[in-house]
């Protein structure tokens, strides 16, 4: 049965490329786009949760990504079993050296809240099939308790992240390579139904014995990495599966991945935020290093690259989640979390224009500026400027104050056609000046 498995992974896996090369053809940015217009909106709609059960998310902005599983010892990213076909068989043999010397999740709550995060999402487990977890509905023991870590992972990952004030995120991918019947489900209806009831009862495990979980995010509802995760729905039944989830935690905060629309979209990849505000609540989320799961750090994103795109996602109703893939022995490498800290370092200055804000009432001009507003205050954050004066829409209304965060002058004038703000060089902030503008 075993060998039989992993000849059909194999077959399929290879039949299976093009198709493959085709959809990672795409930029991250089309990917995301693709599964966003795909979630099935129709589904379940009184699953949504009301507005004033996702201020917290709306307000947190930002918040801290941690893909670690098995991937991290060969160091190739979170993807690397399948990509590398590597057997279900061979890829268990990973589980024997998976013994994290430093794992400490306080220290990695530490460094989420000194980055300024509100919130942690850890992957509990990916596409692999390897839960950082005990499972009993694991499919052959695959899980933390029987690897050389001989314990579970992820309670200490939601006490530690509890206990520094944050909000607690699991990440579960319901697709699972080691389950041929995640390839041919119509073909091997046998094995998929094992896939689907492993999904049911992991699933329930963490949202059953692990306190309150505040979000749960899902990825990978598709089958046989074809379609959208929309399309899989007749397979996975989202609307029962977050029905079960809600059953437990009846106020968590759901992502559209499992083919329903969820409560907030995704939007996946660093590439440049552009466009209006958007309606619905969204997430961008991207890594910091190459791929999600730990490889060596290369080319790592810089502090401000991080800050760019969280004030392109906060003036446009968004938030950003961005991700750390810890080593083989549970450490955050240096320069991800140097990163971090720069993003902390500047939300420490600039968090009132930020947290707890929504977009508006400006629509954002790509590129150059966007603003964010709470009670009386406008946050106008300039992202470049013209060579004279920055140019704004009238704002309505008297104007009380207006200051500059980022140095000592801002010049204005409104005239009622407009709102003019000049700024000498000297007085902008990197990578954004913001000004703040109190209404009488
Ligand atoms: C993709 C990838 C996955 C990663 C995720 C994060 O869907 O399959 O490896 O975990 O995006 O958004």
């Amino acid at each position: 049965m075993r060998d039989r498995r992993s000849f059909l992974i194999a077959t399929l896996a290879a039949s299976l490329t093009p198709v493959l090369a085709r959809a990672q053809n795409l930029t991250d940015e089309e990917r995301s786009a693709r599964k966003l217009a795909n979630a099935d909106s129709t589904l379940a709609p009184d699953l949504l949760l009301p507005e004033n059960q996702m201020a917290w998310w709306r307000d947190a902005k930002f918040g801290v990504f941690v893909h670690w599983g098995l991937y991290a010892i060969p160091a190739k990213g979170e993807w690397h079993m399948f990509n590398d076909k590597v057997s279900p068989e061979d890829y268990a043999k990973l589980a024997q050296q998976f013994a994290p010397r430093h794992y400490d999740p306080n220290a990695w709550a530490r460094l989420a809240r000194d980055a300024g995060a509100r919130y942690m999402v850890m992957t509990a487990r990916h596409h692999d099939g390897f839960s950082l977890w005990d499972s009993p509905s694991s499919y052959g023991h695959f899980d933390s308790m029987h690897s050389a870590a001989g314990r579970d992972l992820v309670r200490p990952f939601v006490e530690a992240v509890r206990r520094a004030g944050l909000r607690v995120g699991l990440y579960y991918s319901p697709l699972d390579w080691r389950f041929p019947g995640y390839f041919q489900p119509k073909e091997l209806p046998e094995n998929a139904r094992l896939l689907k009831q492993q999904t049911y009862g992991q699933v329930e495990e963490l949202m059953r014995d692990y306190g309150r979980i505040d979000i749960l995010w899902w990825d990978g509802g598709w089958l046989a990495h074809k379609g959208t995760d929309a399309d899989a729905a007749w397979f996975w039944e989202p609307d029962k599966l977050n029905r079960m989830v809600r059953s437990h935690q009846p106020s968590i905060v759901i992502n559209p991945r499992s083919g329903w629309q969820g409560d907030f979209d995704t939007a996946e990849g660093g590439g440049v935020i552009t466009g209006p505000i958007r309606a619905r609540p969204w997430e961008k989320t991207f890594s910091l290093n190459a791929a999600w799961g730990y490889t060596p750090e290369v080319q790592v994103m810089s502090w401000e690259q991080v800050v760019r795109l969280l004030v392109d996602a906060v003036v446009r109703n968004g938030n950003v989640l961005a991700n750390v893939g810890p080593d083989k022995d549970g450490v955050i490498p240096p320069k991800q979390a140097a990163t971090l800290r720069g993003v902390g370092q500047w939300l420490k200055r600039y968090g009132a224009a930020v947290y707890g804000t929504r977009a508006g009432p400006y629509q954002p001009a790509d590129g150059v500026y966007g603003s964010t507003q709470r009670a009386d205050r406008i946050f106008i954050h300039v992202l470049s400027w013209p060579e004279n004066e920055l140019v704004l829409p009238p704002l309505g209304g008297k104007i009380a104050h207006v200051r500059n965060l980022s140095g000592d002058t801002v010049r204005w004038r409104t005239d009622g056609n407009s709102l003019n703000l000049t700024v000498p060089p000297s007085d902008r902030g990197l990578p954004v000046t913001v000004i703040e503008v109190t209404r009488a």
